[in-house]
Formats: structure tokens, C-alpha cells, sequence
């Protein structure tokens, strides 16, 4: 439905944002967009609807090209930017209402889909509130549901969950797939790859402007097949464990988590050790698990926002 190919964007200044960047998204389908800051993901989703033009590569759209036309590209998606968006003066209720019939609903249509919104992402106690007094996970709920009340062919999400609540994050990605299941395709924009390997059908990891790996999350998790994480609850003010020789990786999360990664061939060596430096008192307490996306996302673009403890030895 969406293909993109081969899109390259310099801005002025030099940098080049996107390099090359190709994406298939189907209809259907909720398609995750991962990468760390200033990957270029929000360069690639502005381009998508017209906001800016690629210096070369193709955007088409159910046959339609996007870059020649981004007055159509705007009509065909409906997007939830990553900035919030100024409601001033408005309530949640008009907000939503208004989108809804600025992108071609019926007056009743946008009203009953309005309500309907408001009762799936419960903010129904603050859909008549003075958009000034909203809090920030009520603004960007409240942008997610004007993203969503007549959505386009596509509908991209840029960090819809940011500032969100765990409970309503849950109600959001229902939503998510409800917009999928109607026949839309989602660009999910995420750094969240814990949220993105439960809610996503297909994903890519953008990095420094060029997709690095694509695939389902089960594919991705795949490229560190042979791994198990030991998650280790350091103990307080103890000096903390050596990781073992025979660790992949280990990185210290904070000051009293550390995640050791080992061969799976090791489960036994691993438990063991883990069992000791517990009885040793540095050890608080610890858990075995197959790697995750969050790991094969590590793997694959580095682990640049955590200390590594082997390897560097930063803490
Ligand atoms: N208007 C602009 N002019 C010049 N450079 C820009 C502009 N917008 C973004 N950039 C640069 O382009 C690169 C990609 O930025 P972009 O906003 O697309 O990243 P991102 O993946 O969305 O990051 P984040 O996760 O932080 O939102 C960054 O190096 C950024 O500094
Ligand atoms: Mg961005």
C-alpha cells in the first residue's frame, strides 16, 4: 500500500537525515519505525505527508505519488505528530470533532466517533475541559484521537505513547490495531521497543538515516537467536558481581540492575553463578529469559545510551 524508495533528505546545514530509505508498509498492517534520537524517523514521516519534499526517492500510496501531490498525500493520511499540536481555545471534544469534519466526516458521524474515542481512551471526564488546563498525556491522547477519528489510508503515529499512563497506554494500542483491523496501515513511530514487540506486525530500525534491519518482531529476535538474558538485582550498597567470562555482554541499567547476556548453551552456568554471587550477598535477585527485541535492538545498533560494564568498563 505505502512504498517508499530509496528516499534520501539533506537539510540545510549538511546533515543528511535520511540515506536511501526504503519501506513497504500493507494495508492492515501496524508497520513500527525504530531508532534512536535524530535517526531521521520524524525527517521520514514528515515527508510522507507532504511536509517536506526528499531531494530524491519515490513516496506512492496506493498507486498515487505522494511527492508529486502533497495536498493528496495530506488528504490520504491522517498523522499524530510528535510535537503536541496547539488546541488553544478548544476542548478535546471540538478538537476531535472539528478534525473530523475538516478531513470530510459527516457533522453526526465525527460527533458519534468523537464520543466513541473518548470512551475506548477514557478521557471522557476531560472531553469538555479548556485545552490550557489539560495535562500532558490528556493533550496527546487527545491528538492520537484526532489522528483516529477519520482516519486515512495511512494513519502515522510519531511517539503516540509519550506521556501516557500504563493503563490507557493499553486502551491507545487497542485503538492502534482497531485503526489496523478497519484496513488503514499505521506507521508507528516508537522508542519503545518493549510496547513495539507486542503492538507491531513488521518493523525497521532506522540508524543514522538508513534502515539497518527489517522484519517481523519474531524475525528481528531471531538475529540473537542463541542468547538468554540473566537480569540481576544488584543488593544494595554490596560491591557489584564480575560478570563471568563466558558473558556476551553485560551492561549495568542503573545503579542496581545489571543485565548479563550469555550463550544459551550456558542456562546451567548461568543459574549457577547467579545462585552464587545471591548467596555471596550481591545479588538480590535474578531472572533467566530468552533475549528480547530490546536486546537484538542492542546488538544490532549498540548500546550507546547504557554504561557497558565488559568492554569499556564505564559505569
Ligand atoms: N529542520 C531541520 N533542519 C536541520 N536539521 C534537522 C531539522 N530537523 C531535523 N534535523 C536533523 O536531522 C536529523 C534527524 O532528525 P529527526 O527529527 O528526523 O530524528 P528522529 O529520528 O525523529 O529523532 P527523535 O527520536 O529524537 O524524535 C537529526 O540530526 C536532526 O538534528
Ligand atoms: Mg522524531
Amino acid at each position: 500500500m505505502l512504498t517508499i524508495d530509496g528516499v534520501t533528505k539533506t537539510y540545510r546545514g549538511g546533515v543528511r537525515a535520511n540515506d536511501g530509505v526504503h519501506l513497504r508498509v500493507g494495508a492492515s498492517e501496524v508497520y513500527g519505525l525504530l531508532g534512536h534520537n535524530g535517526a531521521g524517523k520524524t525527517t521520514l514521516v514528515n515527508q510522507v505527508v507532504g511536509l517536506a519534499a526528499p531531494d530524491a526517492g519515490t513516496i506512492v500510496l496506493d498507486g498515487q505519488d505522494l511527492v508529486a501531490d502533497p495536498g493528496l498525500a495530506r488528504r490520504l493520511c491522517s498523522i499524530q505528530p510528535q510535537a503536541q499540536v496547539p488546541i488553544t481555545g478548544l476542548t478535546p471534544r471540538r478538537a476531535i470533532e472539528l478534525t473530523g469534519r475538516l478531513r470530510g466526516g459527516r457533522a453526526d458521524d465525527a460527533r458519534r466517533r468523537t464520543a466513541a474515542l473518548a470512551d475506548a481512551l477514557d478521557i471522557g471526564e476531560w472531553m469538555d475541559t479548556d485545552a490550557a488546563r489539560l495535562s500532558g498525556g490528556v493533550k496527546r491522547l487527545t491528538s492520537f484521537a484526532m489522528a483516529a477519528v477519520v482516519p486515512g489510508r495511512l494513519v502515522i503515529l510519531d511517539e503516540p505513547t509519550n506521556d501516557v499512563d500504563p493503563v490507557r497506554r493499553r486502551l491507545l494500542w487497542a485503538q492502534v490495531r482497531a485503526l489496523a483491523d478497519g484496513g488503514a496501515g499505521v506507521l508507528l513511530v516508537t522508542h519503545n521497543v518493549v510496547e513495539a514487540e507486542r503492538s507491531v506486525d513488521r518493523l525497521a530500525i532506522l540508524d543514522r538515516g538508513r534502515v539497518v534491519v527489517e522484519g517481523t518482531p519474531v524475525e528481528l529476535r531471531a538475529s540473537v537467536p542463541d542468547e538468554l538474558r540473566l537480569d540481576l538485582t544488584l543488593e544494595p550498597g554490596a560491591e557489584p558481581p564480575d560478570p563471568p567470562a563466558w558473558a556476551l555482554r553485560a551492561v549495568r541499567e542503573n545503579g542496581h540492575r545489571m543485565v548479563v547476556t550469555v550463550p544459551a548453551f550456558r542456562a546451567g552456568d548461568a543459574a549457577g553463578w547467579a545462585l552464587a554471587e545471591q548467596r555471596a550477598g550481591r545479588v538480590e535477585e535474578f531472572g533467566l529469559a530468552p533475549a528480547t527485541l530490546e536486546d537484538a535492538y542492542v546488538a544490532l545498533v549498540g548500546g550507546t545510551d547504557r554504561a557497558e560494564v565488559r568492554d569499556g568498563r564505564a559505569a
